[in-house]
């Protein structure tokens, strides 16, 4: 039954792009703040059945406290950066439609006849219909909609009216799955050479620790079905659920062969204190190829995945878009390290005839601490000439040679233009250049606003170091985080993101809504993730 739904799952599609107008911190990349949801329950004319009732729908969505319901989910998984408190549900709604009309609406649109469009057609129209009934029927709806109808067998997200579900597929896995389409991510993959399902691509579903592999991922029971698993740490890196400090971009600090100790992604954050991700470069042209390195454990929204065990994955760009694929080992077998297990990657050869390489072993793994000490040596330079290219020597006093390099890598005994020695400079300042990292990379110039550990918002490096002396003076002062409930006279409240009650001058508080509105301008790569489509915002 579940590989039967699954394979209703189809990718993300678009039908216009909805552009962001909301106030609030929630309309970007990264996703930081509180979204509520509506859902539709809606009949068609032709069929009484109702898979479930409102309060049933009531108890699956909303409530934090609710360890199964989907706010719980959206609020665990992403620390407390995201929810979906407030999300509410309307009445089972008959609309004056069979679903033979619906179907003969869809096909009178010309709109949903489009080739791209076409299979989603009927789907996309019910929910259309559906809705705009809702709103005739004087039901309020937030911006983000969960349309249920009682025939059919799918489950869907599209840009234009969100998220279908159907009978079968009322679970939490699957609804959990779709909304996260709507946060610009696609399914994710494993370096598998299978077919999951028959529509879909090489490896496509196959990373089983991540919810986007939803229904070939450690699903676990719940009381609303099928649930889980979080997400692999290259969907909370990129949806800035994972706090900075904690993120640590290997190779960055001039160590390239040590110890690290990583703490269990699957447990609140404040619960540990060692990293959460660690990023390990592998191609000196594109700072955002990187593997992954995250430790899971079978706690809440990742009880199935059976055992701890450390997860790799490689993300890589490929065309316009980064996507992640989980690192299978010995033979395939396996998907994850366990104690006294490693893995090597060799990368390439260097003009001098030494590897490149990636090595990574796990040492240790504490399960009660919920901890696994993973020791990593990296020989990836990016500075070096690989095999093929060789060392031409440039003289200091070179006028084009105006960073001063010893030598640029060139592919046969030419000319060197200035191309090449500006490729170089970017080479031999790959680490230096990091002064952010991960899929939340900012342009060269910026770097994260970081008012707090999650504050994945690019500005000018003048003006984050501004922020950090402030902020160390005030720890020096004790009277860090101290938010105030009401700020006295000619101070405002800074809301830089939800919860922010930091009281600041009005022209602080104007800088941040302005930095904040105009982010995305600066992120290296504000891309969708996992997929060819176009951000949602
Ligand atoms: C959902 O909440 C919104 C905002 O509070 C409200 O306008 C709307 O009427 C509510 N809808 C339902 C179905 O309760
Ligand atoms: C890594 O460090 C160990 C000792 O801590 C050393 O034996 C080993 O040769 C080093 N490997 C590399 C590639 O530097």
């Amino acid at each position: 039954m579940i590989s039967r739904s699954a394979k209703r799952f189809p990718t993300p599609h678009t039908l216009f792009t909805v552009l962001a107008i909301v106030y609030g911190c929630v309309e970007s990349v990264p996703k930081r703040g509180h979204e509520p949801w509506s859902v539709i329950l809606c009949k068609f004319r032709d069929s009484n059945f109702e898979p479930r009732t409102t309060g049933w729908f009531k108890e699956w969505i909303g409530g934090r406290q609710n360890s199964d319901s989907i706010e719980n989910y959206f609020y665990t998984i992403s620390n407390g950066i995201y929810s979906i408190e407030g999300s509410n549900v309307t009445d089972w709604l008959k609309i004056p439609f069979s679903r033979n009309n619906i179907l003969q609406q869809s096909l009178a649109d010309p709109k949903l006849q489009l080739t791209n469009e076409k299979p989603f057609a009927l789907y996309d129209k019910a929910k259309e219909v559906c809705i705009n009934f809702a709103k005739e029927n004087d039901f309020g709806m937030h911006r983000q909609k969960i349309t249920v109808i009682n025939q059919e067998q799918t489950a869907i997200y599209g840009k234009s009216n969100g998220v279908l579900l159907t009978p079968n597929l009322i679970f939490s896995s699957v609804l959990a799955h779709e909304m996260v389409h709507s946060m610009n991510i696609g399914h994710s993959y494993s370096d598998r050479n299978i077919q999951v399902f028959p529509y879909a691509e090489r490896g496509e579903y196959d990373d089983k620790y991540d919810l986007m592999s939803t229904a070939n991922a450690h699903m676990r029971p719940s009381t609303y079905g099928l649930a889980g698993p979080g997400l692999n740490g290259a969907h909370l890196d990129y949806l800035g659920w994972l706090p900075m400090n904690r993120v640590v971009y290997f190779g960055r600090d001039g160590r390239q062969n040590y110890t690290l100790r990583l703490s269990s992604l699957s447990v609140p954050h404040k619960n540990t204190n060692g990293w959460l991700l660690i990023l390990i470069p592998y191609d000196r042209d594109d700072s955002q190829n990187v593997f992954t390195v995250e430790f899971r454990t079978p706690d809440a929204h990742d009880k199935g995945i059976g055992q701890p065990g450390v997860i790799i994955h490689q993300v890589r760009k490929i065309g316009a878009h980064y996507y992640s694929f989980l690192i299978t080992h010995a033979q395939q077998e396996f998907n994850e390290l366990t104690m006294d297990t490693e893995w090597v990657k060799f990368l390439h050869m260097s003009a001098s005839g030494e590897s490149q390489y990636v090595h990574l072993r796990v040492e240790r793994i504490n399960r009660k601490s919920r901890f696994a000490d993973v020791k990593v040596i990296s020989t990836f330079s990016p500075h070096t000439c690989l095999q093929g290219e060789f060392y031409k020597k440039i003289a200091p006093d070179d006028p084009l040679n105006k960073k001063k390099l010893a030598h640029v890598c060139l592919i046969g005994n030419r000319p060197v233009f200035p191309k090449h020695l500006e490729m170089q400079q970017r080479r031999a300042r790959f680490f230096e250049k990091r002064r952010s990292y991960g899929q939340n990379e900012c342009i060269d110039g910026y770097e994260w606003r970081a008012l707090d550990a999650y504050d994945y918002v690019c500005v000018p490096h003048k003006r984050a170091k501004e922020i950090q002396v402030k902020l160390e003076r005030k720890n020096v002062e004790k009277t860090a985080a101290k938010a105030e409930a009401v700020c006295s006279e000619r101070l405002v409240k800074r809301s830089a993101f939800p919860n922010d009650n930091h009281c600041v001058p009005e022209i602080e508080r104007a800088q941040i809504e302005q930095e904040n509105r105009e982010s995305l301008q600066f992120l290296r790569n504000p891309n969708f993730f996992n997929g060819v489509d176009t951000l949602n915002l």
